[in-house]
């Protein structure tokens, strides 16, 4: 039963019985399960070693990068397991500064968030630690760590973690594309100066280099007629992309791991912000041998070609495409009442061109007017507010700044209800939400995860400088 273990990680997957009526059943059981059985869930075990390593991120005309990485790989192994499974991650820090894993969009325990001095000591150099969680969602995730993220991250710490539904859509391909960005020099090494205050106070740390998977790519090969899943994930610690498939027609089928109704991504480009994720379906529609630009908008005046998408010569593998559904089932996440909701707006303010006056030392941003932080570096635990547990929350989220944040409230997914007063037209499942500058959304959630969750901007300098805030669900 290793088969969708598809990692080069030393991954060794063992199956049980969930509880111990099940345990004294399986021999009766019989080996696959048939439709009416309840469906088995598997332990899936995994090491992780953060240590520095050397990467190939440019053409091999150029030297080869000094990063961090999990397990000698950027990104890290792609940790894949199926819904309801669990997850057991022995995590070694062969760092020389304290680290620790988030597992980002998991509904997990809090104390397996991986949240250093809020949720646990970060793992010191030469220690380890032990994540163990179950999955209640399918969908797209991934894994970064949370100490001195803005440097950890932009040295390379990150990876895939896919959880599959118990029955996936129909598709020929499954792919997974990790976007990093990179700062680096003419030599190919990536250039100091993490938490600079001219990236805390304006976009963050946007490189200039964009790599898939842990490579300046040059060409995504497909064949004429097949479908695939692609599952994008921004694991950038500041860009944003604005992916435009140049001639093809991606259909948005899940936005940060949670299913939504399928639809073509209005202005026509996937945009991903740091830590989003979106699957999207591609009907590869082109002639064999043809070639069609991916380029990145987001940046006026700064796009560029990503990837060139090159179809094979071979004939097409199918002459119409393929008509299988393409909506996912819902993940169980409790519907907020939002007659009943309670309602709150938290402020965010700061940032270059904005009121950094009155901040403290280092600071650019702040939530509600203040810059308190949460977890790691904070001595004192202070709750922007106190959820209680099983009650259905509306946030404003204002931006009242000239730059964008993305937004990332752990421990829960939310619906985005409304954009500056207007209803989203998809009510989308994010933990994840992008507010333009000066721009407002509602979101809306039940609290039904207890413990001490952060909330902040996801551009990792930006978190940093203040951008971040702890709720507490009690
Ligand atoms: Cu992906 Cu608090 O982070
Ligand atoms: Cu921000």
């Amino acid at each position: 039963m290793v088969s969708d273990v598809r990692s080069g990680a030393p991954l060794a997957r063992r199956r049980f019985l969930a509880g111990v009526a099940g345990l004294a059943a399986a021999p009766l059981l019989p080996l696959r399960s048939s439709a009416q059985a309840t469906p088995q869930s598997a332990l899936v075990e995994a090491r992780l070693t953060a240590r520095p390593a050397s990467a190939q991120l440019v053409p091999s005309e150029y030297p080869s990068t000094a990063v961090w990485a999990y397990n000698g790989e950027v990104p890290g192994p792609v940790l894949r397991l199926r819904q309801g499974d669990r997850l057991r991650v022995r995590v070694e820090n062969h760092l020389d500064q304290g680290t620790t894993v988030h597992w980002h969009g998991i509904r997990l325990p809090n104390a397996m968030d991986g949240v250093p001095e809020l949720t646990q000591p970060p793992i010191a150099p030469g220690e380890s630690f032990v994540y163990d969680f179950t999955l209640p969602d399918a969908g797209t995730f991934f894994y970064h760590p949370h100490s001195r993220s803005y440097e950890q991250v932009a040295r390379g710490l990150a990876g895939a973690l896919i959880v599959d539904e118990r029955a996936p859509i129909e598709a020929d391909r499954d792919e997974v594309w990790v976007l990093g960005d990179w700062r680096l020099d003419r030599d190919a090494s990536i250039r100091a100066g993490f938490g600079a205050f001219m990236d805390v106070s304006h976009n963050g740390r946007v490189g200039n280099t964009v790599t898939i998977n842990g490579k300046v790519p040059e060409a995504f090969r497909v064949r004429a007629g097949e479908r695939i899943r692609l599952r994008l994930i921004n694991a950038a610690s500041a860009r944003i992309f604005g992916l435009d498939f140049h001639g093809h027609r991606p259909m948005v089928i899940a936005l940060d791991g949670q299913p939504v109704e399928p639809h073509a991504p209005a202005g026509g480009a996937v945009v991903l912000a740091p830590a989003q994720r979106a699957d999207v379906v591609i009907d590869m529609l082109g002639a064999p041998g043809s070639r069609h630009a991916v380029h990145d908008g987001f940046y006026p005046r700064l796009e560029y070609r990503l990837v060139d998408i090159v179809y094979a010569d071979e004939p097409p593998l199918r002459t119409k495409p393929l008509t299988a559904p393409i909506r996912l089932p819902a993940n169980p996440l409790a519907e907020p009442d939002l007659a009943r909701a309670e309602r709150h707006a938290i402020a965010l303010s700061g940032g270059m061109m904005g009121s950094m006056g009155g901040l403290p030392r280092g600071k650019a941003w702040a939530m509600n007017g203040m810059s308190k932080g949460c977890g790691e570096g904070v001595a004192v635990f202070d709750p922007l507010l106190i959820l209680r547990r099983g009650r259905s929350y509306v946030l404003e989220l204002v931006n009242d700044t000239a730059w964008h944040h993305p937004m990332h409230w752990h421990g829960h997914s939310f619906r985005v209800i409304s954009r500056n007063a207007r209803p989203t037209a998809h009510r989308e499942w994010l933990d994840t939400v992008l507010l333009a500058p000066q721009e407002r959304a509602e979101i809306a959630f039940v609290a039904d995860n207890p413990g001490e969750w952060m909330l902040h901007c996801h551009v990792l300098d930006h978190q940093a400088g203040g951008m971040a805030a702890c709720l507490r669900v009690t």
